[in-house]
């Protein structure tokens, strides 16, 4: 039987419902945030960030490049040292200026909301660019919460499961999508190419040993 490999399909990443969705973030694609972050008139030298999903590290390395102080956790263990922490869980954290991270897909919409009550300046998160759509989504998140920017890679952004992989390919389009409060007339801008200069040699090689 000849592979299914219709756009509908090939947009799916199936993980089962409850699974941590282990797909860690190339870390050039956490520098085109911040590069556009910047652009657009974000000072973040000064600023502290909340990575809640901080998994294996991929997108915490790349934002203590950014700002002053990065504050990384995750609900799971994976011998990075972070705290162990369940972001969704209500209890009082300290607020930070940004939360930035790439949620479980499952549980977006509630990182989203987590993430605006404990944020002083706003949140992004990278998603499926199909993140977008949906009535449930909107009636749920955006309708009420626009964000302020929706940024769509126009390079592929390459997610594995368990591991980056810089030979790694995609059939998924991804966006980051990013709320900043008090701004709710939505733009929407592309992610002009820029790995080649964004990405570095030992983004993947010291990630290999640090995992080690
Ligand atoms: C898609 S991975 C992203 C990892 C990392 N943010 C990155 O971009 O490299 C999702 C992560 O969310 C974590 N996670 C799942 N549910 C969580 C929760 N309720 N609170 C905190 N982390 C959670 C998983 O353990 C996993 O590390």
């Amino acid at each position: 039987m000849s592979q299914n490999t219709s756009s509908a399909v090939m947009q799916q990443r199936s993980e089962p419902k409850r699974s941590l969705d282990d797909f860690p973030t190339p870390p050039w694609a956490t520098r085109a945030l911040c590069e556009a972050l910047k652009e657009n008139g974000h000072d973040l030298s000064s600023k502290t960030v909340r990575e809640p999903a901080a998994n294996r590290g991929y997108m915490v390395r790349p934002l203590r490049e950014y700002f002053a102080e990065v504050k990384a956790s995750d609900i799971a263990d994976y011998g990075h040292g972070w705290a162990i922490e369940d972001f969704l869980f209500p209890y009082q954290i300290e607020q930070v200026d940004w939360t930035i991270t790439n949620p479980p897909f499952t549980l977006a919409d509630r990182f989203v909301e987590r993430a605006l009550e404990t944020s002083r300046v706003g949140c992004a998160i990278i998603v499926r660019s199909a993140f977008l759509e949906g009535i449930g989504r909107y009636e749920q998140l955006f309708r009420d919460n626009p964000p302020a920017l929706v940024l769509q890679f126009c390079e592929r952004v390459a997610m594995v499961k368990g591991r980056v992989d810089p030979e790694a390919s995609s059939a998924t389009a991804y966006s980051w999508v990013v709320w900043v409060k008090g701004q709710t007339d939505t733009r929407q801008r592309w992610i002009a190419p820029c790995r080649k200069k964004l990405e570095r040699a030992d983004d993947y090689a010291a990630y290999r040993e640090v995992a080690a």
